[in-house]
Parts: C-alpha cells; sequence; structure tokens
C-alpha cells in the first residue's frame, strides 16, 4: 500500500509504503528515509508539516538579519533553534507569530499564511516571548486573567482555564501571590501558562529556561513534555544549552549569520562533523565556526550569561 501525505503545501512530504513486516518512508522525490525504527516517533515522519517556511527573509535597513530561511517542523514535533545571539532566532520566532512583517518569502502554520492569514495563525499560537511578560504587581491568578481576556476566552470559561492551566503547572497554591514575589522558574511557568490558556497546538518558546538553575529547567520541560505527550503540542523553542536541546528535541535547526546552516536529528547533525565522539557543543561550532560575528567563541557567550544571572 502507497499513502501519500501531500500538505497543502509543496514542501517535501513523505510518501508511505507499508509492507506486512516493515515500514518504510519515501520522501516526494523518491528518496528513503532511512534510520526510522520503532524507537522513532513515528508521527514526526508520517504527520505533515505544522509549520512550514520558505525563503522567509527579514531586513533591517541594511542588515538581512534572517535570510532566505526554509525548514519545516512536523506536528508534536520537539524543534530546537539554535544559533549564537544575533543569529536571526527571534526575528525568525517574532515573523512566525506574526508581530514582524517579512520582507519577502512565506510561512505557513497550519496550512494558513503568516503574510495573509495573520489573524488564524495568532489563534492557532502560543508564544513565550524572551522577555519577561508577567506583571509583578499583580497576582499569579490576575496575570492569567488578563490574558484570558487578551484572548478572548468566554468569560464563563475563563475561571475553569485559569485554575486548569494552574493545575497542570503546579501553582495553584501561589494563585494568590504576587508575582514579584515569585522565583525565576515560577515565573516562567507562569509565562508558560499565558501562552497556554486557549489550548494553541504551536507553542513558540524564546529562550525559555535562559538564567534558571537546573531544577527550574528541569521542571518547566516536565511540563512542556507532558503538553506535548497529553495534546501534542508542537513546541518550538530556542535556547543556549547544548544539553538541554539534545536531551529534549527531536530535531534541532542552527542559524548563523540569519541562514539556517544545519538541521536535523541531534545524532545526525553530530555524525556530520566526522568526529565520532561529537557533542551536540562540537557539531555546533563546526555549523557555525568558532568565533561568532560579535566576537568571542559560543562558550564565551554562555559564560557570560551564566555570569549575567549570577548578577541577577
Ligand atoms: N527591530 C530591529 N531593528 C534593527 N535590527 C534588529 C531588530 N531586531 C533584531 N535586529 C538585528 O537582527 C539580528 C538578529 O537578531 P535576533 O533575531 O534578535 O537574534 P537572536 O535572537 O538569534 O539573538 C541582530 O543583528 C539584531 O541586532
Ligand atoms: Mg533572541
Amino acid at each position: 500500500m502507497i499513502l501519500c501525505l501531500n500538505t497543502k503545501n509543496d514542501i517535501a512530504a513523505p510518501a508511505i509504503e507499508i509492507k506486512s513486516s516493515s515500514l518504510q518512508l519515501y520522501l516526494s522525490d523518491n528518496r528513503p528515509i532511512t534510520g526510522v525504527d520503532k524507537t522513532d516517533r513515528l508521527y514526526n515522519h508520517l504527520m505533515p508539516e505544522i509549520i512550514s517556511v520558505r525563503m522567509l527573509t527579514k531586513k533591517f535597513n541594511g542588515l538581512t538579519a534572517v535570510n532566505e530561511v526554509t525548514f519545516g517542523v512536523g506536528k508534536g514535533e520537539v524543534f530546537a533553534f539554535l544559533g549564537e545571539n544575533g543569529a536571526g532566532k527571534s526575528t525568525t520566532i517574532k515573523m512566525l507569530i506574526t508581530l514582524l512583517a517579512p520582507t519577502s518569502g512565506e510561512a505557513l502554520v497550519d496550512g494558513f499564511r503568516i503574510t495573509r492569514d495573520a489573524a488564524r495563525v495568532r489563534e492557532i499560537i502560543g508564544y513565550v516571548p524572551q522577555m519577561i511578560s508577567v506583571d509583578g504587581t499583580l497576582t499569579a491568578f490576575e496575570n492569567l486573567m488578563l490574558m484570558a481576556k487578551l484572548y478572548d476566552i468566554p468569560k464563563k470559561d475563563r475561571d475553569n482555564r485559569i485554575r486548569e492551566v494552574l493545575r497542570f503547572l503546579e501553582l495553584e497554591k501561589e494563585a494568590g501571590i504576587l508575582v514579584r514575589k515569585f522565583s525565576g522558574g515560577m515565573i516562567r511557568k507562569l509565562e508558560i501558562g499565558q501562552a497556554i490558556l486557549h489550548r494553541p497546538p504551536v507553542l513558540f518558546l524564546d529562550e525559555p529556561t535562559s538564567g534558571l538553575d537546573p531544577v527550574a529547567r528541569r521542571n518547566v520541560w516536565q511540563h512542556l513534555n507532558q503538553l506535548r505527550d497529553r495534546y501534542q503540542t508542537t513546541i518550538f523553542f530556542t535556547t543556549h544549552y547544548m544539553e538541554e536541546a539534545e536531551e529534549v528535541s527531536d530535531r534541532v535547526a542552527i542559524m548563523h549569520g540569519g541562514k539556517l546552516v544545519a538541521i536535523g536529528k541531534v545524532a545526525e547533525l553530530k555524525s556530520r562533523t566526522a568526529n565520532p565522539h561529537a557533542t551536540l557543543e562540537d557539531a555546533f561550532i563546526y555549523f557555525t565556526g568558532a568565533t561568532m560575528a560579535g566576537g568571542g567563541t559560543f562558550r564565551d557567550t554562555k559564560r557570560a550569561r551564566e555570569m549575567e544571572r549570577k548578577l541577577g
């Protein structure tokens, strides 16, 4: 049996041939997809893309921040978007969430165009920005209520929806506490809560764990993984922590100077470095060059961020 999963767009969608004892996947140009085994999350290959990015470009005056970027993200995937500071990660995300208009190119989110169907795209997505997006002078409950109103959640549902989110994030006991008393990890969870109130199938998170200690980071990921497992939420996130990207993501993409320089599973990217002991950090340096445009190495940036965090 041959099944063709051609999606609404023309980006390569896999054709599937199911034989009695085996499953072989092919790309639409007949190249077989290899290395798919029972432990793989097959839906990454089987499901149509929920995000399709084509030649997406953003120029700010003379600077090309995002340069003809093309890639896709499968439904239910945890997708890590990596790159040094200034690589174009946040700008790409801001275009995908319709906060910034592309200079050229297009992207589809669940079949809707970011350029012309922006209102529909916004209904489908949740966004956790890089900068703090909660109000410290309000309680956790009040912050969520503000968002529930902004998202047009019907009045009769708001209370229940907020309680559900607080329960899900294990913040019930803190509902009435002023957010300025929260730890960094609790603030991040509350921001995730704000972004999932309207139950979006796609969640964008820009550096969701920056500045968090390892315990808080793990806790944030426990909840994000639950979201994916329970609701098949697609999770698109950026991080500077390579171990985190390696641990949680199905695939990673690496940006460098506005260009997408590598995309694939962590194991694939490592194997392309030809170093059998390569870590994801080694692969990152291999694809981006050890020296960054802004000066210093990736490792320096990571250290600087850690220092920034300590200084508060
Ligand atoms: N609104 C803006 N106006 C001008 N330049 C910008 C603007 N936003 C981002 N840039 C520039 O675009 C480049 C990419 O930035 P950004 O997408 O924030 O990178 P990243 O998130 O990967 O650190 C940087 O050189 C940045 O200075
Ligand atoms: Mg950024």
